[in-house]
């Protein structure tokens, strides 16, 4: 795994926006893997400038978003889909068509999985999957405990999940306890994944994730098993590393033959 040490969470940001726009430029009917949270709102918010400014052009890329919750009406502002229409969708040339958020509404949650997991493989495959990370080191919503093989399916959400997601809605009572994820086999499968995590709040997930053990307890750890990841950590969640001076020097080492990679 490449580990990228940024100062904040603006540069965060502009990292993962970089290989995103360079990935739709080189392969304009790219398959995008994408993440919902607070996380990857600026990242968003940076393609959204690069169509407007800079003609990024959205028309044939195809979308598959990591995860939903069971149950909350389409037009739930805190459901992921609304989110990505909010912060991505409704503001560049992308075709409605090709975005797939899973449906937490079907009336067989089971066959949705799988649907979707057929729906990802008819489409060729992830070719780059952005990732966030939840507090209690969880990716999409593989909660603790996942098999680190599963496919799309079900999840019942931890009570801390639950509570660090109320903060958007109006009381933790709220907040849906049953979610649609990708898996972790799923994800693994992506040719390349960007990890993203910022603040403090985050380091402990992070240190587990990067460099405990590869365990179900910490279903971002499976990344280290994925031949190309990049995780871009900002000063905050990366403050808990061990090899924190080893990822900065090998930083400046890459930067210095990156034009030859
Ligand atoms: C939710 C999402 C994850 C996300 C996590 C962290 O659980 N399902 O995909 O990574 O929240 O969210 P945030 O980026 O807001 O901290």
């Amino acid at each position: 795994m490449q580990v990228i040490i940024v100062t904040d969470y603006e540069e965060m940001s502009d990292r993962a926006a970089g290989i995103v726009t360079e990935a739709v430029r080189r392969k304009p009917d790219v398959v995008l893997g994408l993440a919902t949270g607070s996380t990857p709102e600026g990242l968003y918010a940076k393609l959204v400038q690069a169509h407007k400014e800079d003609g990024l052009d959205f028309s044939r890329v195809v979308t598959f978003n990591l995860d939903e919750y069971v149950d909350l009406p389409p037009d739930h502002p805190q459901g992921y889909r609304y989110f990505m229409n909010e912060h991505l969708f409704n503001h560049v040339n992308i075709d409605v068509a090709n975005t797939h958020v899973p449906d937490g509404r079907a009336e067989c949650l089971s066959s949705q999985c799988e649907r979707y997991e057929q729906m990802i493989r008819d489409a060729g495959g992830i070719e780059l999957q952005v990732l966030g990370i939840g507090r209690d080191g969880h990716v999409a919503f593989n909660e603790p405990g996942t098999s680190l093989g599963s496919g799309t399916h079900i999840t019942a959400l931890t009570r801390e999940t639950i509570e660090d997601n109320s903060r958007f809605f109006d009381s933790p009572d709220d907040v849906p306890r049953f979610a649609i994820t990708m898996g972790i086999g799923s994800i693994l499968q992506a040719r390349r994944c960007i990890f993203m995590a910022t603040g403090a709040n985050k380091a402990d997930a992070v240190k587990a994730a990067l460099e405990g053990p590869v365990t179900a307890t910490v279903t971002a750890s499976a990344l280290q098993m994925h031949p190309d990841t990049v995780a871009i950590v900002d000063e905050a969640a990366a403050a808990k590393l061990d090899l924190l001076d080893f990822y900065r020097w090998q930083q400046d080492n890459w930067d210095r033959i990156a034009d030859r990679l």
